[in-house]
């Protein structure tokens, strides 16, 4: 492919690890604001922006550049990435929550039921629930994880850096990320879309944008098709920027808590070229060796890029990856609310593809072998899609091409907006087979 032949903008090579000392050592930041605040802790009906008041919890408080008080608040019931620092006027501090205000602005899945005649499917809640970001609440989990999540909770429970600016785009974030003290308190970083270098003060940036000789991510440039380029990126070799991505990724990432021990993995940065640049879209990490068969550990799309495919390109990628390894993976888990729809939507087009292409009987083993998708991944999504019964021991796929063309009108089978042409992927795999087709 003549394309990747293109000479590329000069490459990174370890200048990166000169950037300053600072970037190399990433610490917790402190404690939180010790000076006692009696709102804390305190639930009170807030006004969320789209102008609808909804019970939450006062996380923390702090004082505003021009001397005001704000608040940090989680809605109830909802994921943490919709927390937010908020004024004092829209706090109802007087509520003692008239009921009105629940009823009006949130719809409980007993609500939705109770709207209509029609019965809910386990999986139709589990898909609302998704798609609502209902979170789960710790009653509904076991002892342990329960205790790790109220952890994990405590720990990341207030998001200091409000915004990112990362080339052309300002970025509202979502979770808390551990950037040194000095970076993670400021509610704005600014970030080279190149090296991935964080900053306090935008003439740090102004003047960063001018002197940074990359135009591109570190690493191999492994695929590239019209304007979309994948890089493959050795994390022995890039350590500070693999570091420096993954606290980017944290800001939109809850539960991925993967910063600092980078080396076991390897990172697939995806761009979009112009003649500025490569310009990072996302990426997703994958451990060099799994034990447990995963083929993706992470993946996150910058919200800018969101809803547009790209989520789903990176998905098919990593299969097209395990194809070429001869293996079967799947992402590892937890997924949140987002990866889980993204994965169902990629997993039900790929199997609702195949099996409309077929003629004659296909066993689930066959798929998984056309597609690296592991046996419980395919088996789990036909269920989903009521095309599983479990007949004298064994799971048996029962599918209509009547069931196939009335889930192509319920818009489940969206032909990708992306797709991954594996002519154009120029890449040696590192990693060892590991895992058998026996999964
Ligand atoms: N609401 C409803 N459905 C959604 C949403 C949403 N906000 N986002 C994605 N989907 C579903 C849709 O079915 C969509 O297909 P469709 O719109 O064509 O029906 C499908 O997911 C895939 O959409 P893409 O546009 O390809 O996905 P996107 O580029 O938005 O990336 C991703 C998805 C990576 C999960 C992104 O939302 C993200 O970065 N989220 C934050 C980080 C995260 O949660 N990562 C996954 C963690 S799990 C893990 O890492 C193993
Ligand atoms: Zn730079």
């Amino acid at each position: 492919m003549a394309e990747l032949d293109k000479p590329r903008p000069k490459s990174f090579g370890d200048k990166l690890l000169d950037l300053g000392d600072s970037q190399n050592k990433l610490e917790m930041p402190c404690s939180l604001d010790t000076e006692s605040n009696s709102f804390i802790g305190g639930k009170y009906y807030v006004l969320r922006v789209d102008d609808t008041w909804q019970p939450a919890e006062v996380l923390q408080t702090r004082a505003n550049d021009s001397g005001e008080q704000e608040f940090y608040v989680h809605y109830e019931g909802l994921d943490r990435r919709l927390d937010e620092w908020v004024s004092a006027e829209r706090v109802d501090f007087e509520s003692k929550a008239p009921a009105v205000h629940r009823k009006d602005s949130i719809s409980t899945y007993n609500d939705i039921i109770d709207k209509t005649d029609r019965k809910i499917t386990r999986n139709q809640k589990r898909k609302h629930d998704e798609i609502n970001h209902i979170q789960k609440a710790y009653a509904d989990m076991d002892p342990t994880t329960a205790e790790l999540e109220k952890e994990h909770e405590a720990i990341t429970k207030v998001k200091y850096i409000d915004r990112i600016q990362i080339g052309k785009y300002e970025i509202d974030t979502w979770y808390f990320s551990p950037y040194p003290e000095e970076y993670g308190k400021v509610p704005k970083l600014w970030i080279c879309e190149y090296c991935l270098k964080y900053m306090q003060l935008e003439k740090t940036f102004r003047y960063h944008q001018g002197h940074c000789e990359h135009r591109q991510p570190l690493g191999n440039e492994i695929y590239r098709y019209g304007s979309i380029s994948v890089y493959e990126v050795e994390s022995s070799e890039h350590k500070l920027y693999c570091q420096n991505l993954c606290l980017l990724a944290k800001l939109f990432l809850d539960h991925k808590t993967l910063y600092f021990d980078v080396e076991p993995f390897l990172f697939y940065v995806l761009t979009e070229v112009d003649r500025h640049g490569a310009h990072i879209v996302g990426y997703f990490s994958k451990e060099k060796e799994s034990p447990e068969g995963n083929n993706l550990a992470c993946i996150m799309i910058l919200p800018p890029y969101q809803r547009k495919g790209y989520g789903r390109f990176l998905i098919a990628f990593s299969y097209e990856l395990s194809k070429f390894e001869g293996v079967l993976g799947s992402p590892e888990k937890p997924l949140s609310d987002l990866g889980k729809l993204s994965y169902r939507s990629y997993w039900s087009y790929v199997l609702l593809n195949i099996l409309r292409e077929t003629r004659g009987s296909l066993s689930i083993k066959e798929m998984t072998q056309r597609t690296s998708i592991t046996h419980n991944d395919v088996v789990t999504t036909l269920q989903s899609l009521n095309m599983v019964k479990y007949w004298k021991g064994q799971h048996v796929v029962c599918v209509t091409s009547k069931a196939i063309e009335d889930l192509m009108k319920d818009g489940l089978f969206k032909d990708p907006v992306l797709s991954v042409d594996p002519e154009y992927l120029r890449w040696t795999p590192k990693r060892k087979a590991l895992v058998s087709s026996k999964k």
